[in-house]
């Protein structure tokens, strides 16, 4: 049966315009004014409403297992929240342990991905490095359409990896021609610092944002591009210019000299993107200064950082320097898992949740702020990852052949996000009390209605998994 969304304001990362959007089987049909529905359609009115397609969140970490303990969000209920909120495709991370295989690894992920109810795509993260997991980054390329690798310059001591392993990921992708992307922070000074703290007897959540200065996030940014450029050096010799390296991508990037040292390298021609999360535009540093071990539902890495950082992140935003906004949803309990570090903040959970509200607080704040254009919103959110990560025009579009994932926004009326209306698996909501303009009414995961006026109908196991090109 199709579905015809009648009379929205369609909007895509160009253009927005009033018309009508027809789907069947799952994939869009059409896209025009006055559209007339086969006979049994059903047909949506969103006259006043805005038609984004589904969000596409490329950074999230369903049951992880990390820092000894698991992601509460499993691929079912992450999945689940996210399609309340308008997300509608994910990609969430393979992440093998020190010395195991890449492939044993990814099988695990693939076997707990099956239960998700919105499409999944997966990016290797590579942990340590030798000729096996060289070789097992090729055949992942190839045979699973896995065209991404992360790797962590924090963790030490566990999923991080140093110097040497990291020019072996760049360069193991160049060859394969695929993107890496990095969690940019000194690792090793990390360490030094937390060291000190902890012997200082400073053990509460808000010392976890001082072992993680801004200036060791912008250092490793600043190393990793570096490290792409003499990649690029090694094979084109002393002629070699940034435009050589290979292309690298900056996960949650949090702060002004991590942006600063992008804009740097963009401007003699090296291509870096950049990825940020609303909690870095929307939050500050005083978030550790609560109470009652409450500052620990804040202890993320990179933290949150403090005042000033926000503005100049929106402000790269509305530049169009930022290309994608995702959430880097890895939630832990407050009460059972964040409570292992009461006494010691390195040992509290580094996450927190996110995905059901990206879509509803890129638009708030960005949107009818006035930050941002309803089309800077659309990229950032849908496109732009979409295209970074090899799934559109399949996914973030609304254009004829496109699959039929589509959100229909109600810009009237508000809301406040809580911890006790989320859907997210977790007690503590980090926007908790953030006023939301508007609301998704209705979300439309391959051609069928998962989500309708506060109902949400989703099917454990709908989702595909989704080979990248
Ligand atoms: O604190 C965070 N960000 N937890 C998830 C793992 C990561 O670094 O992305
Ligand atoms: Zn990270
Ligand atoms: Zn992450």
């Amino acid at each position: 049966m199709g579905i015809l969304i009648k009379n929205g304001t369609i909007v895509t990362a160009s253009e927005h315009f009033v018309g009508d959007v027809y789907s069947e089987d799952g994939i869009i049909r059409a896209v025009g004014k006055a559209l007339q529905a086969p006979m049994g359609s059903e047909v949506i009115d969103a006259s006043g409403q805005f038609v984004f397609p589904g969000g596409v969140d490329p950074h999230v970490h369903m049951e992880l297992p990390f820092m000894g303990g698991v992601s509460s969000d499993d691929f079912y209920t992450g999945t689940a929240a996210g399609v309340a909120g308008g997300t509608t495709t994910i990609i969430d991370f393979i992440i093998p342990n020190r010395n195991q295989s890449l492939l044993d690894a990814r099988d695990q992920t693939l076997a707990k991905a099956s239960k998700a109810v919105a499409d999944y795509g997966l990016h290797m993260a590579v942990t340590w490095f030798d000729d096996s997991v060289k070789r097992d980054m090729g055949r992942v390329f190839r045979e699973d359409g896995i065209q991404s690798f992360k790797i962590f310059m924090a963790y030490r001591g566990a999923i991080g990896v140093d110097d040497v392993e990291l020019v072996g990921v760049l360069d193991a992708a160049h060859d394969l021609g695929a993107l890496v992307t990095s969690h940019c922070e000194h690792g090793d000074a990390v360490v030094a610092l937390q060291k000190r703290l902890i012997a200082q007897g400073k053990t509460e959540p808000k010392y976890h944002a001082h072992s993680r200065p801004s200036f060791l996030e912008g250092e490793a940014t600043n190393r990793v591009i570096a490290l792409a450029r003499a990649t690029g050096t090694a094979r084109n010799g002393h002629d070699a210019t940034a435009a050589d390296a290979p292309p690298v991508y900056i996960v949650h990037l949090t702060c002004r000299e991590s942006m600063d040292a992008v804009t740097r390298a963009r401007s003699e021609g090296q291509i870096v993107h950049v990825e940020t999360c609303p909690q870095y535009l929307l939050l500050d540093d005083s978030v550790y200064d609560q109470p009652n071990f409450e500052g620990a539902a804040y202890v993320m890495s990179p933290p949150i950082r403090p005042h000033g950082h926000q503005d100049y992140l929106w402000n790269a935003l509305r530049a169009g320097q930022v290309d994608v906004v995702a959430t880097d949803h890895c939630p832990f309990m407050q009460e059972t898992q964040k409570v292992k570090g009461l006494h010691d903040f390195t040992k509290i959970p580094n996450g927190a949740a996110g995905i059901e509200n990206r879509m509803a607080l890129m638009y708030t704040y960005g949107v009818a702020a006035g930050r941002i254009s309803l089309e800077q919103f659309v990229d950032v959110c849908c496109t732009r990852p979409a295209k970074l990560f090899g799934i559109h025009p399949r996914k973030g579009a609304i254009t004829v052949g496109a699959d039929a994932d589509l959100v229909i926004y109600d810009p009237t009326g508000s809301y406040r996000v809580s911890a006790k209306t989320h859907r997210h698996n977790v007690d503590r909501n980090i926007f908790e009390g953030f006023e939301i303009k508007g609301r998704v009414t209705t979300t439309i995961v391959n051609g069928r209605v998962q989500f309708h006026d506060g109902d949400l109908r989703v099917e454990r196991g709908a989702g595909r998994y989704l080979r990248r090109t």
